[in-house]
């Protein structure tokens, strides 16, 4: 039987997350995106999406409303669609995603985006009071650390309401031990693995890898040959390679400066990596060099049919940067990361 589910992704990584649960799950019919949000139809077993790579949470949906009016009236609307949703549809499915574990304890999240005539706590509280009487008798509501949490999500006159699937290791994984600043939410390590056309012949270099999670996040997701990462810092790549091996990836970690790589001409045929976006790290001023280096340097590496993937919120400069160093610009996948605006360049020697 198709249900509906939605997933929230990192906005502008909504419809490349659908690309994934496509590939995953054949029969996933989309029914709409929103900002973060991907809304679809599936049989799918909810064990099969908590494997998505590049989500951010799972959610089953118990309520999706178009066209929320106004004031008591929108919390009446929210109120009877929580009051009427298959909450015991989306109990059964939460705990087989716990491993059978009943579900003691319950609370509500709420998020509100756009301008409304009542408050997001309001808002909230339809849900929560019509949740006291369609949860089952057993279960309890708390403020924090619940079992289940029920999501309302609220933007402009559309809402949704879900049970939370997921729970935070889907996003933080459980191999980050240690976090950089400046450091890469692993599901955008993901989507840029996705962007880069996995093969199983790859030969993947992130060279200025940080805490290592696009190299881990690439390996995760396909077979590959080899995967290599470097920093300047000798404490990012001693990070790296504790964050690798409690992921169980096998890769090679350097320090190196990645203006001048210890690497051959032409021998890797995918780079990716997170380059410093010149706030917590560097400045435009040094990006301008260090970037003019870099495309550079990659190009040198790279085999003539590879491909690059980069990440940074100097947009405009390494549009620039790249077209003069002679690479041509595949597509750019415009995000949001830690607030700022972001894109994802693919490019390939021209
Ligand atoms: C934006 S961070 C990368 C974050 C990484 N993707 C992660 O998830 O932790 C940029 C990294 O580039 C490194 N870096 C800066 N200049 C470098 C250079 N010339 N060679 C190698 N690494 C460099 C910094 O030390 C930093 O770890």
């Amino acid at each position: 039987m198709s249900q509906l589910f939605y997933v929230m992704t990192i906005p502008g990584l909504e419809t490349l997350a659908f690309n994934e649960i496509r590939t995953r799950i054949s029969e996933a019919e989309l029914v709409k995106f929103a900002r973060g949000i991907a809304l679809f139809k599936a049989s799918a077993s909810p064990g099969n999406l908590l494997e998505l790579h590049t989500v951010e949470d799972v959610f089953f949906s118990l309520a999706h409303i178009r066209g929320l009016g106004h004031g008591r009236d929108a919390l009446r609307v929210l109120h009877s669609a929580t009051l009427n949703a298959d909450i015991l549809q989306g109990l059964a499915l939460w705990r087989r995603t716990s491993g059978g574990r009943p579900a003691k304890t319950w609370r509500v999240v709420s998020q509100k985006a756009g301008t409304h005539d009542f408050r997001r706590i309001d808002a909230g509280q339809a849900v929560v009071a019509a949740l006291q009487k369609a949860m089952p008798r057993g279960m309890r509501l708390v403020k924090d650390d619940a079992d289940v949490e029920i999501w309302l999500w609220l933007s402009g006159s559309e809402a949704l309401i879900g049970l939370r699937l997921s729970d935070a290791t889907m996003r933080h994984r459980r191999y980050k031990q240690e976090h950089l600043p400046a450091s890469l939410r692993p599901t955008i390590g993901a989507a840029m693995s996705w962007l880069a056309h996995p093969t199983p012949q790859d030969i993947v270099l992130d060279p200025l890898c940080g805490a290592g999670t696009i190299i881990i996040e690439r390996a995760l997701l396909a077979p590959f040959a080899q995967a290599m990462g470097g920093d300047i810092r000798t404490e990012a790549v001693a990070m790296a390679r504790r964050n690798a091996r409690a992921a169980k990836v096998a890769a090679s970690w350097n320090v190196w400066d990645a203006r001048s790589l210890p690497l051959e001409e032409a021998s890797v045929t995918r780079i990716m990596t997170n380059l410093p976006f010149g706030k917590q790290i560097g400045s435009h001023e040094t990006n301008v060099e260090l970037y003019t280096l870099l495309a550079r340097e990659f190009r040198r590496v790279l085999t003539p049919d590879g491909l690059l993937v980069a990440l940074t919120s100097e947009d405009r400069l390494l549009n620039m940067i790249l077209q003069d160093a002679g690479w041509r610009i595949n597509k750019k996948v415009v995000l949001v990361v830690l607030g700022l605006p972001a894109s994802i360049f693919v490019a390939e020697p021209a």
